[in-house]
C-alpha cells in the first residue's frame, strides 16, 4: 500500500533527514515511527502526501509514484492529523469533518449522513456535538475531530503525526484506545508518528525505530522488546530503559522535542506570552535558518521588556550546551544537578535536535514503574 525504494532526503541546508529507507506497508497495516527528536520521523511520513519531495529514491502509495500523480489527488486519498490538530476555528463541527468530501462534491444527503455515522462511531452524539464551534470542545475532542475528519472521505491512508502528543495522560490513554477500536472497524492503513514508546507498543501492528535518518530496526513490538538488534534499541525498547542507560552511554534516548521555540526576531512581550501559556520559563530560539541561537530565560525577557527591547536577538545564552554526536548521560546529568532547567542538544550542524529535562527523565522512571499497569 506504501512503499519507500531507497529513499532519501537531504533538504537544502544540506541536512540528511532521512538516509537510504527501504519500507512496505501492507494494506490495513498499523505502522507506528518511533525514535529520538531528530531522526525523520515527519519527514518520512510528509514524502508519503508528497508535502515533502524525496531527493532520491522513488515513494510509491496505491502502485503509483507520489511524483507522478496529482498532488491533489494523492492527498484526498491520504487522510493527515497532526499534533496542532488543525480545525477551522470558523467552521462547525459538521462543516470540519465534511471538508474532503466538500471538496470532492459529494451529495449534501451522503456528506451528512457520513458524518453522523463517523460522530457516532467516535462517541459523540451528533445531535449535541454536530453544530459546535471547535472552541466549544476540550482538547481531547477536538482531537477525535481531527481524526474523523481525516476519515470523512473515506481514504486508504491515514498519516498521524504525534497526534495525541499535546493532550494529558489519561486522555491521551482514551484517545488510543479509541483509535485502536476504531481501526478493528474502518481497517485503514495508518502510518502513525510518535516518540512515546507506550504509544508505539500500544498501538502498532509493526513499529519502525529510526535513528538518524536510518532504520535501526523494525518489527512487531514483541519483536523489538524480545529481540533487540543492538544497545541502541534495546536501550530505547526494554523494559528497564531507565536502569539500562549507562552514564557512558549516548544521550539521544534522553531527547525530547525543545517545548517552545522561538524567532529571533519575536519580541521580548510575544515570548513572555507563549511562556505563560506553556508554564514554562525558557525558551529556545532558532532562527530562519535552522540555528540554535541560545536559550532565552524569563528573567531576561522581563528585564528586556522593560528596556523596551523590541525583539529578543541577543538575548539567548549559549554557554550551556550539548552535541548530540558526542555527549554522554553522565554529561546531561552533570549540567541538570548543576541547574534545573532544560539543556539544549545540537546536531554537528549547530541545529537544535532537542532538548533533556529533568521532567522528561522522571517521565521515563514514572512510565518505566507503571508500565504494565491500567492504561486507562
Ligand atoms: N525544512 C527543513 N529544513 C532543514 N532541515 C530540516 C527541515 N525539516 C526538518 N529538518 C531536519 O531534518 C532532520 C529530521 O527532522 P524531522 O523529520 O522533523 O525529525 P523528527 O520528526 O523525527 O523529529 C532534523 O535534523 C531536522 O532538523
Ligand atoms: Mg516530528
Amino acid at each position: 500500500m506504501v512503499e519507500f525504494r531507497n529513499v532519501s532526503k537531504v533538504y537544502p541546508d544540506g541536512t540528511t533527514a532521512v538516509n537510504d529507507l527501504n519500507l512496505e506497508i501492507g494494506r490495513g497495516e498499523f505502522v507506528v515511527f518511533i525514535g529520538p527528536s531528530g531522526c525523520g520521523k515527519t519527514t518520512s511520513l510528509k514524502m508519503i502526501n508528497h508535502l515533502e519531495p524525496a531527493t532520491s529514491g522513488s515513494v510509491v502509495v496505491n502502485g503509483q509514484r507520489v511524483d507522478q500523480v496529482d498532488p491533489v489527488q494523492l492527498r484526498r486519498n491520504i487522510g493527515y492529523v497532526i499534533q496542532e490538530i488543525g480545525l477551522m476555528p470558523h467552521l462547525t463541527v459538521g462543516e470540519n469533518i465534511a471538508t474532503v468530501p466538500h471538496l470532492l462534491g459529494w451529495p449534501r444527503r451522503k456528506t451528512r449522513a457520513r458524518t453522523m455515522e463517523l460522530l457516532e462511531l467516535a462517541g459523540l452524539d451528533p445531535a449535541v456535538y454536530r453544530h459546535r464551534l471547535p472552541s466549544q470542545l476540550s482538547g481531547g475532542q477536538q482531537q477525535r475531530i481531527g481524526v474523523l475528519r481525516a476519515l470523512a472521505a473515506d481514504p486508504d491512508v491515514v498519516l498521524m503525526d504525534e497526534p495525541f502528543g499535546a493532550l494529558d495522560p489519561i486522555t491521551k490513554g482514551k484517545l488510543q484506545s479509541e483509535l485502536l477500536d476504531l481501526q478493528r472497524t474502518v481497517k485503514k492503513t495508518i502510518v502513525f508518528v510518535t516518540h512515546d514508546i507506550d504509544e508505539a507498543l500500544k498501538l502498532a501492528d509493526r513499529v519502525v525505530l529510526m535513528r538518524r535518518g536510518r532504520i535501526e530496526q523494525m518489527g512487531t513490538p514483541d519483536e523489538l522488546q524480545n529481540a533487540p538488534v543492538n544497545e541502541f534499541v534495546r536501550t530505547f525498547i526494554g523494559e528497564d530503559r531507565l536502569s539500562q542507560i549507562s552514564p557512558e552511554g549516548p544521550v539521544d534516548t534522553l531527547v525530547e522535542d525543545a517545548p517552545l521555540v522561538v524567532r529571533p526576531t519575536e519580541s521580548p512581550t510575544e515570548v513572555l506570552e507563549k511562556l505563560e501559556e506553556l508554564s514554562r520559563e525558557t525558551a529556545q530560539i532558532v532562527d530562519a535558518r535552522g540555528r540554535w541561537r541560545g536559550m532565552v530565560y524569563l528573567a531576561d525577557l522581563l528585564g528586556a521588556e522593560r528596556a523596551r527591547r523590541e525583539t529578543i536577538d541577543g538575548l539567548g545564552r549559549s554557554d550551556r550546551k550539548l552535541y548530540a554526536s558526542e555527549a554522554t548521560v553522565r554529561d546531561a546529568a552533570e549540567l541538570l544537578v548543576d541547574l534545573d532547567s532544560p539543556v539544549p542538544v545540537l546536531d554537528d550542524r549547530g541545529a537544535l535536535a532537542g532538548v533533556i529535562t529533568n521532567g522528561g527523565i522522571a517521565r521515563l522512571t514514572v512510565s518505566r514503574l507503571t508500565r504494565g499497569g491500567a492504561t486507562a
